[in-house]
């Protein structure tokens, strides 16, 4: 029996291009795995109603972790006129099965790591070593939304001061998502940023969010920030405003270290610092939770480059990299890492963004040779 089982979810689009391209490099390391194949994505939404079959769901529980390319989604109404015509009209409502894995594998952990490989003709500068620590199942992004407002809800919010300015609108007329933290979510994610930041030699933990103005929430996130940056002094510890974050962002970069912040404002913050070093074909991702994790890259489908194995593989091999590294395979991840800064730093096998014309799989290739001194 082989030592791992891995979840292979390859979805849609150049999410097939991009796994075909990270099984080669993991079939020339040796992992020791069995990779199990997984239904998920639009084709499943089309045929089946269901974009994230109980089937894979189950099979997924049967393994150590997942790799997953992409897949397409598309807002509700669009959705639904793509069914097959056997399940329309009825009651299929479309929802994103990466959010719903999130939630049903408690993946509370978003880990974006943004480093400027050298040579990359696309840093933005050539110094930037980011990570960025985003709550991954809470906040405004919980689902929990109201559109028109039910009554009582209605009569709840309007005993609320600042809800007079609405006070003359119809509850039709009103839009509601929550944004919900937790105690437990707040402490989770903070307490993950600081044992990777202790773990990984970084220097400083900024916790990013906006107290001044959305207090409640933000306001847990930092106090539990405060309470925890207690319990490791070796690590300067700061705060900065999200909209303050993105500007700094764009003027020092190469000053942050470690971030760390809820939801949303990490969806927004990693997708700013990941175009820094290099952008989509770049920017990798890990989905971790207490006994469960997918890693992904943070690009999409690209339905116009879907099969032509045009796109780049970084972002996919570089969250095979982090997979190595969280299944406790460091040396092998350090090799992949390698690697792949090498082909970067080359300027011989690089795709289309990068200025190059290799292929997707041309640029695996390269990566598995040098990794495995080929
Ligand atoms: P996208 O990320 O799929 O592509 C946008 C553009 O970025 C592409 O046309 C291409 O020019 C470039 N690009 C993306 N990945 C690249 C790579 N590896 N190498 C080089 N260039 C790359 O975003 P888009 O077009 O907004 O969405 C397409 C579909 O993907 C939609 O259905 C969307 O809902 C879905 N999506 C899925 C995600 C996921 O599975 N996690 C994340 C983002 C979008
Ligand atoms: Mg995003």
């Amino acid at each position: 029996m082989a030592k791992y089982r891995i979840a292979w979810l390859p979805g849609d689009g150049i999410g097939r291009d991009v796994m075909e391209a990270a099984r080669l490099v993991l079939d020339a390391l040796k992992l020791d795995a069995e990779y199990i194949p997984g239904d998920i994505g639009w084709d499943f939404w089309r045929t089946e109603g269901n974009p994230f079959p109980e089937r894979t769901k189950q099979m997924m529980r049967e393994t150590d972790c997942a790799l997953f390319g992409a897949i397409t989604s598309k807002p509700r109404d669009e959705a639904a006129a793509e069914l097959a015509p056997h399940l329309q009209g009825k009651d299929y409502s479309y929802y994103s099965p990466i959010v719903a894995i999130r939630q049903e594998f408690n993946l509370h952990t978003n880990l974006r790591p943004c480093k400027a490989y050298p040579g990359n003709p696309l840093n933005y500068r050539d110094d930037i070593d980011l990570v960025v620590f985003r709550e991954n199942t809470e906040g405004l992004y919980s689902g929990v939304e109201f559109h028109p407002l039910p009554a009582d809800l209605r009569a709840i919010l309007d005993a609320h001061p600042k809800m007079r300015r609405f006070a003359s609108m119809r509850n039709e007329e009103l839009a509601v998502s929550l944004r919900i933290f937790s105690e437990l979510g707040c402490e989770t994610i903070i307490r993950q940023a600081f044992a990777y930041a202790n773990k990984h030699g970084r220097k400083r933990v900024t916790v990013v969010e906006k107290p001044n103005v959305i207090r409640d929430t933000s306001g847990m996130m930092v106090r539990t920030a405060r309470r925890i940056a207690r319990e490791y002094p070796q690590l300067a510890y700061d705060e900065a405003n999200v909209d303050a974050m993105c500007m700094w962002l764009i003027k020092n970069p190469q000053e942050f270290d470690v971030l760390v912040t809820s939801n949303m404002f990490g969806d927004i913050v990693s997708d700013l610092a990941g175009q820094l070093v290099g952008g989509l074909g770049f920017a990798c991702s890990a989905n971790i939770g207490d006994d469960y994790a997918l890693f992904e890259p943070t690009h999409g489908s690209a339905p116009k480059y879907a099969g032509k194995y045009k796109v780049n593989p970084m972002a996919m091999l570089l969250s095979t990299r982090l997979m190595l590294e969280w299944l406790g395979e460091v040396e092998m991840a350090s090799r992949l890492e390698n690697a792949i800064a090498a082909v970067i730093a080359e300027d011989k096998v690089r795709t289309y963004d990068m200025g190059g014309s290799s292929s997707t799989l041309e640029v695996a290739e390269e990566v598995a040779r040098k990794a495995t001194g080929a």
